[in-house]
């Protein structure tokens, strides 16, 4: 019996799913009919600049990667490239990769310091060198030996917050916080983000290709290095089926290698609003270490998924909804919702 069929009988015998959101997990993908951009949330400007490059007729990586490079370069993004926040030392430690679907071939890079364009590096990663992935100093050597200037990305802002957070820790040290701090009052929310932007594209070939671009967990031990430079984990592309890309907690990706198990999901017949669905039910049953429940057994945490496959049909899925992903679908360049699997 299929799965939605299942579903369908089980609620009209009257079993319950405790987790499963109200009006369940069906299909709110959409199909676009030409080239389309799908993001992350934050990632709007991302779309609009990337749909205007395909529609002129670039290579779709060229495009995602110039629409992600906005929210790189953007200070007021506190989850990517420059303004990003730092580890529990103060500094600005990026991740990134990105995927070609016509060649299937990938670079990335982590742990780099200093360089607001990760996903620049993680280009030339690919296409310079014959490794994947460069971490800490030799990513940054490399990037320096093509030309990137190394600035400061820890802003005003960003270190405040990161002052805060470590002023705020232990009540007994010796770090006493302001009195009257003047930081975003959405401080809370900051205080373990994972936000990341993901972008994919497909061009005017029909060619796929992805990027997945962050600062990382705020806060994180020097060297945390998250899903977003893994490929199979924070992004996947296979040209002939479709790609993922994910942002949300990292480690959860990354054992569950997320991003290629729902194209894979798709490459098996799912739709890509089904295969993130998937992808999260199964983040979702591994969750079992304590530290990551809430006090009902649930994820205290949250990870979401955008997809595309190769007819142009999109979804995206989250743990806990309702979620949002921006899309370009040629015509139109908006946010959307997204479905979430668990009610908080
Ligand atoms: N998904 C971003 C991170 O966990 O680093």
């Amino acid at each position: 019996m299929k799965r939605r069929s299942f579903i369908k009988s089980a609620l009209a015998a009257g079993i319950s799913f405790p987790f499963l959101a109200k009006d369940g997990y069906a299909g709110i993908g959409g199909k676009a009919s030409g080239p389309l951009v799908i993001s992350s949330a934050n990632g709007l400007r991302a779309t609009e600049k990337a749909m205007g490059m395909i529609k002129n007729g670039r290579d779709a990586l060229d495009a995602v990667i110039a629409g992600v490079n906005i929210i790189e370069e953007d200070p007021t993004d506190h989850s990517v490239g420059y303004g990003g926040l730092p580890n529990e030392e103060g500094v600005v430690e990026l991740d990134s990769c990105v995927m070609h679907g016509p060649t299937h071939n990938a670079g990335s890079v982590a742990a780099l310091r200093n360089i607001k364009n990760p996903s620049k590096v993680a280009r030339l990663v690919m296409e310079r060198t014959d490794h994947e992935l460069l971490v800490g100093k030799g990513a940054l050597r490399f990037a320096r030996a093509h030309g990137f200037k190394e600035e400061e990305l820890l802003t005003d802002e960003a270190r405040k917050i990161w002052l805060h957070w470590k002023e705020t820790l232990n009540k007994k040290d010796d770090w006493f916080p302001e009195d009257n701090p003047d930081i975003p009052k959405n401080f809370k929310e900051l205080f373990k983000t994972t936000g990341t932007i993901s972008c994919l594209g497909i061009d005017l070939n029909g060619n796929i290709s992805g990027v997945t671009t962050t600062s990382g967990l705020a806060f994180k031990i020097p060297g945390r290095v998250g899903d977003s430079p893994i490929i199979g984990a924070g992004l996947y592309v296979d040209n002939e089926v479709g790609a993922c890309g994910s942002t949300g907690r990292g480690e959860e990706n990354l054992k569950n290698l997320s991003c290629f198990l729902t194209v894979e999901l798709m490459r098996n017949g799912y739709s890509p609003q089904e295969a993130c669905m998937e992808t999260v039910k199964r983040i979702v049953h591994h969750a079992k270490i304590p530290s990551l429940l809430n006090e009902k057994g649930q994820p205290n945490f949250n990870v979401r998924f955008y997809a595309v496959n190769r007819k142009g049909e999109y979804g995206s899925a989250a743990v806990y909804g309702p979620t949002k992903f921006a899309l370009h679908d040629g015509k139109e360049n908006k946010i959307y919702k997204g479905k979430g699997y668990l009610k908080r």
